[in-house]
Formats: structure tokens, sequence, C-alpha cells
């Protein structure tokens, strides 16, 4: 067997050996502001990311390193407390690992979430954005690299790589909670650096509406198994050039924080509607 095709039996049979044999339906990656949601499973295993095989280890200051499994909103769930990201200097192959580990585990259906910064400038810091595609012009395809035919096609389409019905759905969600959802192109920017100025008028001209450092790697990897992906992001802050003030982390944090439970009325909304 591959190299990889073992790693992935290996992390999700341990995965596997603690949290029992029940099917998990939905995988979660919680971004900056979302990851106490894990905390309101029911049923719930954590396993930390230093116990699972091949496993790389989450560095950021604010996010934990852990898998939660459990019940929400009626759906077995596997959350990421804490993601790998590309600017943490892991290899774009360990920041989708994860994800593959998740599909080895027979998931089927994924949710990222993430923080990101405001382009369009319709937008207001606190909003929360609907993902309805992606432009990754930087930083390698985490599908370079020798191709599994068993986990997916060499060149496979990406026309629908954030799911029509589960945005729908999302939609739906967000009339019944009477939020605004805005929606929206995420483009992908390794950081760790935010943005220039002029680097977010580009980004606009090519149709950006909001900028982050995650979540297109694990979304190209889910679609290349064929997964179904649903992507929210937390505009935390406008984008460099925008308002006159610097952009911080701790901004980012704090919006995070403040929007934490709209965020999570969303999720739950969404879930508990969820077609799986
Ligand atoms: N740029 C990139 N990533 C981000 C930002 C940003 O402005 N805000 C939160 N994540």
């Amino acid at each position: 067997m591959d190299r990889l095709l073992d790693k992935m039996q290996e992390a999700a049979m341990y995965i596997t050996s603690r949290i029992g044999s029940q099917p998990l339906q939905i995988g979660m990656v919680l971004g900056s502001g979302l990851g106490d949601l894990a905390e309101e499973l029911s049923d719930s295993v954590a396993i930390s990311y230093k116990d699972i095989p091949h496993f790389p280890v989450s560095t950021v200051f604010g996010h934990k390193g852990r898998l939660v499994a459990g019940t929400l909103e009626g759906k077995r769930v596997l959350c990421m407390q804490g993601r790998f990201h590309y600017y943490e200097g892991y290899g774009m192959d360990q920041v989708v690992f994860p994800i593959q580990v998740m599909h080895a585990l027979g998931i089927g259906h994924l949710l990222v979430t993430n923080a990101a910064g405001g382009v369009n400038i319709t937008f207001r810091t606190g909003d929360l954005m609907l993902i309805t595609d992606h432009i990754r012009l930087i930083a390698d395809n985490p599908m370079r690299g020798p191709n599994y035919e068993s986990l997916g096609e060499r060149f496979f389409d990406m026309s629908h790589a954030y799911d029509p019905e589960l945005s729908d759905i999302a939609r739906r969600a967000a009339t019944g909670l009477d939020m605004h959802l805005q929606e929206g192109v995420y483009m992908f920017f390794a950081g760790p650096s935010f943005e220039t100025p002029a680097e977010i008028r580009a980004a606009r001209i090519l149709g950006a509406d909001a900028v982050g450092m995650s979540t297109v790697p694990e979304a190209i990897a889910a679609s290349h198994m064929h997964m179904r992906v649903l992507g929210i992001s937390c505009i935390t802050n406008m984008a460099a050039g925008i308002l006159a003030q610097k952009l911080t982390h701790t901004e980012v944090m704090e919006t995070g924080e403040q929007v934490k439970e709209s965020f999570t009325a969303l999720v739950r909304a969404i879930t508990r509607e969820w077609p799986v």
C-alpha cells in the first residue's frame, strides 16, 4: 500500500479506537472565534493532535490542537479545534492531511470556517460571509505531486467546490435567524504578513470579496475526494488600506470573540438542516 494511504489509515484507525465505530457525518474545521463550539458537543471525545499518528501539531496562539467527535444538533460531527496553516511552515500535504483522514473515516461532508479580511467595501467588521468560490494563485496546489487514484482523479473539477445545495441551506438558516449573510469569493494569501494595500486592490480587481490564510487548501483536498464543502468566513477586520488603522492579530481575535455567539447559532442552524 502507498505511504499516504497507509498514514491516512493509521490515523483513522487510531481515531476510531478512541471514539468508537459509530459513523461520523460532518467534518468541521473551526476557525478563529468558533473553536468553543467543539465544547458544546454532546457525548464528546477529544483527541490531541499530538496523539494521532502522522498528524502535525498546531502552533498558533489562540488555536487549540485537537479533534473533538460528538453530536451537534442531532448529527455526528468531527471538529478540528485548530487547523494547520501554510504560514506555520507546514507543507500543503500536511495542511490537508486531516481532511484526508476525515475522508478515511467515511466523512463525505465538510464545513470550513475562518477569519478573513473584508475586501468588498460594502462589508463590515463582524459580518459573516458564505464562501461561494475561491481564488488561489499563490502557493502550491495541495494536490501537486503523485496522484492517488483511489482518492480522486488527477485533474478534477472545481466548478462547484462550494456545494450549491449546502449554500442554500446556509442562506435559509441565516434568514431563519434574521441574520444577514454576506456572500463572496475568498482569496487565499500565504501569510503570515497581512496583505499590502496594493495586494488588496489587486485582489478586488481579480474578484475577491475577502482574503485569508486558510481554507482553500482544505477545500481543494476535499473536492479532490468528492467531499461536499460549505465555507463560511467571519470578516474580522477590513483588509489592508481600507480603514486608517493598522491590522493586528488582536483585532482578528477580538472580532472573532464578539461574533462567536451569532456564528455558533448559524452553524447550529445549518447543522440541524444538513442533508446527511
Ligand atoms: N488578511 C489575511 N488573513 C486574515 C485577515 C486579513 O486581513 N483577517 C483575518 N485573517
